[in-house]
C-alpha cells in the first residue's frame, strides 16, 4: 500500500472491484465496493434499460453497479467514437456498441485488471449476438486516459467519477480527449447537501460511492473549469431511495444514521450530467498569447501586465510570451506603415477634385463634411 492518500484510495477501490469482478456480484463483495443491487436486471430495468438491451448482453457484464443510464441520455449516432469511463464488466459499452454500429467504436477504460479481463471475456458473445467488432477495453486510470487528444465523440460513464480521488483531473482528461463539439453523458452519485458528520465518518472508512460523492454544484464547477459548455445536471433522487428499499447494506447503514424522518434521497442523488465541448476551442494557453499580442498593439499597459502574469500562472513558456509580444509589435508596425501610406495618399489627393464626407458620401453643397 502506498503512502500517497490518492493512491491509497485508488488501491482500496481497485481491490474492492477486483473482488467483485472475480465473485461476479455487485453486492457486497468488499468493504470498499460501491454496492449495487443484488438483482442487476431488476435494477437496470428500474433505471430505464430495455429488456431488448439487456438480453443481448454477455453474462456478467451487468453486475448491478450502475446508478443511472448514460446511453439513454447520450443520443448516440452511427459512426461515433464512444469512451466509457470505468467500464467495469462492459455493461454500458456493450449497450452503446449497436447504437454506433459497424462504423463506430466503443472504448471502455477501467483501472481494475480483473474488470478489464471480465469485460474482454464478453467480447466474443457480444460479437455472436450483434455481429459487431466495435468494442474494446483498455486498462487505465480515468485520471490519465490512454487515448489521444480530441479523439472521442461522446464520453459516457456510470457511477464511477465519485470514486476518483482526483475528480478535477478526470474532468480535465474528459476535456482533452473530446473532439471539438463532442458530448458528455454521465450518470454518477452526488450530494444534494453535506451529509451529517457521523455518516461522513462512517462512510469515509468504507470508501464507497457515497463517501466519494461531491455536491452537485462542485460537479458543475469542475465541468466548467475543464472548458465544457451547455452543462446540465439533472438529479434523480428516486433511484437512491429505490436502492434503500431493496435492502442494499451500505445504503441501509446510511439511512439508519440519518436524522429522524430523513431519506437517503434527501442527501444523495443519482445525477445525470450532460455537457459539450465547444466547437471552436481556443485553449486558455492560446487565448492568453492572443491577449498579450493585442495588449501590445492596443498600447494597453495594465492589460499587458495582467495577461503576462496570467500566462506565467498557467505555465506558458517565457519564450512564447516574448514571441506574442513581438507579434503585437509587428502588427502595430504594420498598422503604422499602412497609416503613413494612407496619410500620404490623403495629402497627395486634391479635395477640390473629390469633395467627400468623412463617411465617404459626397456632401450636397460639394464640400467636405469633415470640417
Ligand atoms: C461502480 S463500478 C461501475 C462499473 C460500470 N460502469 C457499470 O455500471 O457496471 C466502478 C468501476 O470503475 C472502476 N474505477 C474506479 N475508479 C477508477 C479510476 N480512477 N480509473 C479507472 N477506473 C476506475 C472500477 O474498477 C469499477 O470497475
Amino acid at each position: 500500500m502506498t503512502s500517497d492518500p490518492s493512491e491509497s484510495i485508488r488501491d482500496t477501490v481497485r481491490r474492492g472491484y477486483a473482488e467483485i469482478a472475480r465473485s461476479g456480484s455487485g453486492c457486497c463483495a468488499g468493504p470498499s465496493s460501491c454496492c449495487g443491487s443484488s438483482s442487476p436486471d431488476r435494477l437496470a430495468q428500474a433505471i430505464g434499460y430495455t429488456a431488448d438491451e439487456l438480453k443481448t448482453l454477455p453474462d456478467g457484464a451487468n453486475m448491478g453497479l450502475s446508478c443511472g443510464n448514460p446511453t439513454a441520455i447520450a443520443e448516440l449516432k452511427p459512426g461515433q467514437v464512444v469512451l466509457d469511463l470505468g467500464s467495469g464488466g462492459g455493461f454500458d459499452a456493450f449497450i452503446a456498441g449497436p447504437k454506433v454500429g459497424p462504423m463506430g467504436r466503443v472504448i471502455g477504460v477501467d483501472m481494475t485488471p480483473d474488470m478489464v479481463s471480465k469485460a474482454r471475456q464478453g467480447i466474443p458473445v457480444y460479437h455472436k449476438h450483434t455481429g459487431l467488432h466495435n468494442v474494446e477495453f483498455r486498462l487505465g486510470e480515468i485520471e490519465h486516459l490512454p487515448l489521444a487528444d480530441a479523439s472521442v465523440d461522446v464520453v459516457i460513464s456510470n457511477c464511477v467519477l465519485n470514486l476518483s480521488p482526483d475528480k478535477p483531473q478526470v474532468w480535465r482528461e474528459i476535456g482533452r480527449v473530446l473532439k471539438p463539439g463532442g458530448r458528455v453523458a454521465i450518470s454518477d452519485l452526488a450530494l444534494l447537501k453535506p451529509l451529517p458528520m457521523e455518516i461522513r465518518d462512517m462512510v469515509e472508512s468504507l470508501i464507497g460511492c457515497i463517501a466519494g460523492a461531491v455536491l452537485v454544484d462542485e460537479t458543475r464547477a469542475m465541468a466548467e473549469a475543464s472548458g465544457l459548455i451547455e452543462i446540465q445536471l439533472t438529479p434523480k433522487p428516486g433511484y437512491v431511495d429505490a436502492m434503500v428499499d431493496w435492502n442494499d447494506p451500505l445504503y441501509r447503514r446510511v439511512v439508519e444514521h440519518l436524522p429522524e424522518g430523513a431519506k437517503a434521497g434527501d442527501y444523495v442523488t443519482s445525477l445525470n450530467i450532460t455537457a459539450a465541448k465547444p466547437t471552436l476551442t481556443l485553449t486558455a494557453h492560446i487565448k492568453e498569447l492572443i491577449a498579450i499580442g493585442a495588449s501590445v498593439t492596443a498600447h494597453c499597459q495594465p492589460c499587458l501586465t495582467y495577461h503576462v502574469d496570467k500566462a506565467r500562472q498557467i505555465g506558458i513558456d517565457e519564450q512564447e510570451v516574448r514571441e506574442a509580444i513581438a507579434v503585437g509589435h509587428q502588427v502595430e508596425k504594420g498598422s503604422m506603415s499602412a497609416m503613413t501610406a494612407f496619410t500620404k495618399s490623403v495629402l497627395d489627393s486634391s479635395t477640390q477634385d473629390k469633395p467627400v464626407c468623412c463617411t465617404g458620401r459626397t456632401s450636397p453643397d460639394g464640400k467636405s463634411c469633415c470640417s
